[in-house]
């Protein structure tokens, strides 16, 4: 990278994983401008570390996510780096998850992942430089049961990222895909939060499954050690500031096991494992 000082953009900076990775950028020498919605927590880091900028937008608004991208889309200085890395779940079965929800929890993780994307390309294609880190997750190549809508916004981020490294290759333009296993941050009490009560509000019928995933899914926690962000925020860095990053870094716990057996076994043998794991086999309602 040149002389000039460098402005890396990271979404979900207030907390987790992008606090973070903010807090890096800025010590590797970028100037960070760090975007979220709790403009608290962004000034308090600002106050802290030396380049943060903090800049508040809610990603699930698109007319707010349109005046963030006009900020961007204007910066004079050269961009060089984007972390999309805000985003949340929410857990249900699909029939017990509303459409409304849905698409609220798509409108962060995906679609204003897509639209700040776009706002930062002219800036990094006329440099002919930069990267791009989307954060997807394990489960954006496999569902865990009970948190299909999140695994699916986390498949599209998927398909962007191998459509953008394809398609900005010839600009200079990286796009790495972090693939991450539980790690932990704000994420489960965020979850839950944006869940709500689903037993309450849940068909009977469900009942029998979310018992016998929530043992299953216990019962695969025992004795796990859940790592904080370090884990993967020194992944990240790394990859920023390599020669050559890879496409995609998996991290954390079941990542090796999961992603491994995903890769290795065929989809009938995969799902037969996967029900197994989450202790849905044999399960009739
Ligand atoms: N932790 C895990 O186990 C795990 C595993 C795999 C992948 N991931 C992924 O890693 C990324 C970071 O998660 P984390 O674990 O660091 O979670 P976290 O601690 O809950 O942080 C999430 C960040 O996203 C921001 N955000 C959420 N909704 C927003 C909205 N409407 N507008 C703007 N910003 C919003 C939050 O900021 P405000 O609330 O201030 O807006 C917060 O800074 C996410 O994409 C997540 O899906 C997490």
């Amino acid at each position: 990278m040149g002389e000039q000082r460098q402005t890396a953009l990271v979404t979900g900076a207030s907390s987790g994983m992008g606090r973070e990775t903010a807090i890096k950028l800025a010590g590797s020498g970028f100037t960070v401008i760090a975007a979220a919605r709790r403009m608290n927590r962004l000034k308090e880091l600002a106050d802290q570390v030396q380049g943060i900028v903090p800049k508040q937008v809610d990603l699930a608004d698109p007319e707010d996510v349109e005046r963030f991208c006009g900020y961007v889309s204007e910066l004079e200085d050269p961009l060089s780096v984007l972390v999309n890395n805000a985003g949340y779940s929410i857990r249900g079965a699909i029939e017990d998850v509303s459409l409304g929800s849905m698409k609220r929890l798509f409108e962060v993780n995906l679609f204003s992942l897509v639209r700040v994307t776009q706002a930062c390309l002219p800036n990094m294609r006329s440099q002919r430089q930069g990267t791009i880190v989307n954060l997807s997750s394990i489960v954006g190549k496999f569902p865990f049961p009970m948190s299909s809508v999140y695994a699916a916004s986390k498949y599209a981020v998927e398909a962007i990222s191998d459509a953008l490294r394809v398609e900005l290759r010839p600009f200079g333009i990286r796009v790495v895909a972090i693939r991450p296993g539980p790690i932990a941050t704000e994420f489960n009490d965020v979850a839950n939060e944006m869940t709500g009560d689903l037993m309450a509000r849940a068909d009977p019928d469900y009942k029998p499954l979310y018992q016998a995933a929530g043992a299953g899914m216990g019962k695969l926690f025992e004795g796990v050690t859940v790592p904080g962000p370090e884990l993967i925020t020194n992944i990240i860095l790394d990859a920023i500031l390599s020669d050559s990053p890879r496409a995609v870094y998996s991290a954390g716990p079941f990542s090796e096991e999961f992603l491994g057996q995903r890769a290795k076994l065929d989809d009938d043998a995969f799902y037969d494992f996967l029900t197994e794991k989450t202790g849905l086999m044999g399960l009739k309602v």
